[in-house]
């Protein structure tokens, strides 16, 4: 070893001995002649010191050390003098006095300091991700992500669960997103798609009777990337043989325990609540809502219907909704520019027509440009439908059902994070249950799978699926975390006639069926048993439980918004010859982008 001890281990138990280090230089600061140097490693920092009693030689060597420069040094514990003991730090109390220095390396001067206190842009964090990585913050969360995925081995383990792995080159899996494609070099013309989920491997794995499965998996999905969405990323993959949904949840819900209690250090109050989708959408326009604080939606169609004014009379004529949230306390908090913002806000970003708002004034009479357009009985039964008091803001959107949801959601989200209405280290867990089986297709008008096509109906639904589709509810359920949908899964069809059907429905065709899921098919004509399963995103548990809001904090090796990694540079040019043998050339498109005309050009 070079080292006898880390950075991070020596106190004044250790005063008096003969110590060797190696690290990394954090900081040099010269007094007078005296050097002091923070030593770095992954456990810690100890301050090193050269003085007149390193002796001349070792004192000038130590002179040229930089910033990341890697070192040995050997050297005495020694108490620090008094008033420069640092309580904060582990080794706080001592410093090495070092007589024997070794340079192991040198360094550039680094792009960006690990130990500097204000972050660069995070393309310079990302270009030299070593140098990232150093950071106490980057090593903390990426040591939480390891115990995190320590403690549900364990606990499937305790559990019976088998982990298996399962394929990375496969078919294309229907979650939703576009599949990242590997094309094959033997069977030219032909790809592989990268797995969006283990979805089909697992149901394969309970009708071939393992019962319980796990797997930490590497999923990839090809869609437009946001700050909680990686193109690939890991789930905490799982799925379970002769169970119900109160089966799944359960076990969730101990591992969630598990979790809180390890890195919150509190129990967690079990069962999770649950809710329905319905009500979500209700309360908080949203099936993930965030329920670390209140200011749910309140209903004022009836009210709204005995409107004078236009725009909440028509929309409750023409079979939308009128709908508000009372932001409480907050009306000196938002002026006609903070309002006219929030207006603007719905209206750009969530196809609203517009805002309605109300003031409460001393008294409790509604203030507002459009009060003139309401009788004053009329404003009343709003205000106190809303619950209005003193200053407290009304704010009301009138328009179709799915625009009232997303404005207000949108609003709730906004003024939830404005007026600091949670504590950023709270944890608030809760299901969501009952999914509708399908969502309207926006782009052919048909049916699509609301979570994915081997989602099994409620019993008492399954004869809606001929009549009304539409209202068939689904055995789904989502585990919401602050407001992020930290996972989700479904009791699985295991009855093939009812998969075709489901299929059928979808606009899948026998054909296309059985080309892409024969196998699946097949395979349930041979004693599948019911099953089904859940899977949780890891990456973004990770991003929770360390108060973060940045997955790619989370990740060591994270990709940009544009789906690159520029450390590496992946997605890169390959050679002439590895796309000859795999029969591929690029087009020459009109954006000529790297890709595609470099490519092609050589070869
Ligand atoms: P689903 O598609 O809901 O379900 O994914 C499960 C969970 O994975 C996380 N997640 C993501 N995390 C980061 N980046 C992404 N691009 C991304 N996409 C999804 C979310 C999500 O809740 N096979 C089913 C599960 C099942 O039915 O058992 C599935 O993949 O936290
Ligand atoms: P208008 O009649 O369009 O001038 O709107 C009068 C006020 O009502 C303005 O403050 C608008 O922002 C608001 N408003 C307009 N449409 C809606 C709507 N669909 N829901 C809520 N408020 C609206």
């Amino acid at each position: 070893m070079l080292r006898t001890h880390t950075c991070g281990e020596l106190n004044d138990k250790h005063v008096g001995q003969e110590v060797t280090l190696c690290g990394w230089v954090d900081t040099a600061r010269d007094h007078s002649g005296v050097l002091f140097v923070d030593l770095r490693d992954r456990y810690g920092r100890t301050q090193l010191v050269f003085g007149p009693e390193s002796g001349q030689a070792v004192l000038g060597q130590a002179k040229s050390l930089r910033s990341e420069y890697v070192i040995q040094a050997t050297g005495k514990v020694a108490p620090r003098p008094e008033g420069t003991v640092n309580a904060k730090l582990p080794t706080g109390q001592i410093e090495v006095r070092v007589e024997r220095l070794t340079v192991l390396n040198s360094s550039l001067t680094p792009p960006l300091q690990p130990s500097q206190k204000e972050l660069p842009g995070e393309d310079l964090r990302l270009k030299y991700r070593y140098l990232d990585l150093r950071r106490a913050e980057m090593q903390k969360t990426l040591f939480l992500r390891h115990r995190m995925t320590k403690i549900m081995r364990d606990y499937f383990d305790q559990l019976g669960f088998i982990d298996v792995e399962t394929p990375v080159l496969g078919r294309s899996t229907p979650e939703g997103a576009r599949d990242y494609l590997v094309p094959s070099r033997v069977q030219p013309g032909t790809l592989y798609a990268l797995p969006q989920s283990p979805q089909l491997y697992k149901q394969i794995m309970m009708i071939a009777g393992y019962d319980r499965y796990m797997q930490i998996a590497r999923c990839f999905r090809d869609e437009d990337l946001r700050a909680d969405r990686q193109p690939e990323f890991t789930q905490l993959d799982l799925e379970m043989a002769f169970v119900d949904l109160d089966d799944i949840l359960r076990v969730i819900d101990g591992l969630m325990a598990r979790l809180v209690k390890e890195f919150c250090g509190r129990e967690l109050k079990l069962p999770l609540p649950r809710m329905t989708y319905d009500e979500a959408m209700e309360r908080f326009g949203h099936d993930a809502p965030d329920l670390r604080f209140g200011m749910e939606l309140i209903d004022l169609g009836d009210l709204a219907a005995e409107a004078e004014f236009r725009v909440f009379r028509s929309a409750v004529e023409s079979g939308g909704r009128v709908r508000g949230i009372n932001a409480k306390g907050a009306a000196g908090r938002y002026s006609r520019k903070g309002i006219d913002e929030l207006t603007t806000y719905v209206q750009q970003d969530f196809a609203a027509k517009g805002l309605a708002w109300f003031k409460v004034e001393e008294g409790g009479t509604l203030a507002s440009p459009i009060a003139k357009n309401f009788d004053a009985t009329l404003l009343e039964r709003i205000a106190q439908r809303m619950e209005a008091e003193p200053g407290d803001l009304l704010l009301i959107v009138a328009d179709e059902f799915e625009v009232t949801c997303k404005a207000l959601y949108g609003l709730r989200k906004r003024l939830g994070a404005e007026l600091k209405l949670y504590d950023l280290k709270e944890m608030n867990f809760s299901w969501v249950v009952e999914f509708p089986m399908f969502a309207v297709d926006e782009e052919d008008g048909g049916w699509t799978a609301m979570h994915h096509p081997f989602t099994t109906p409620r019993a008492e639904d399954v004869e809606r699926l001929d009549s009304e589709p539409g209202r068939c509810r689904a055995q789904a359920y989502d585990l919401v975390v602050n407001g992020y949908e930290a996972g989700g899964g479904t009791i699985r069809i295991h009855d093939q006639k009812l998969q075709q059907k489901v299929f059928r429905l979808l606009g899948i065709d026998a054909e296309t069926a059985a080309a892409r899921f024969g196998f699946l098919l097949d395979a349930l004509q041979y004693g599948a048993p019911p099953h089904g399963g859940i899977a949780l995103g890891l990456d973004r548990l990770v991003m929770l439980f360390a108060g973060m809001t940045n997955i790619r904090d989370c990740i060591a090796f994270p990709k940009t918004q544009r789906a690159t990694d520029l450390m590496t540079g992946a997605p890169g040019a390959v050679d002439a010859k590895q796309l000859r043998e795999l029969g591929i050339t690029f087009r020459r498109d009109e954006g000529g982008e790297r890709g595609g005309c470099t490519c092609r050009d050589r070869s």
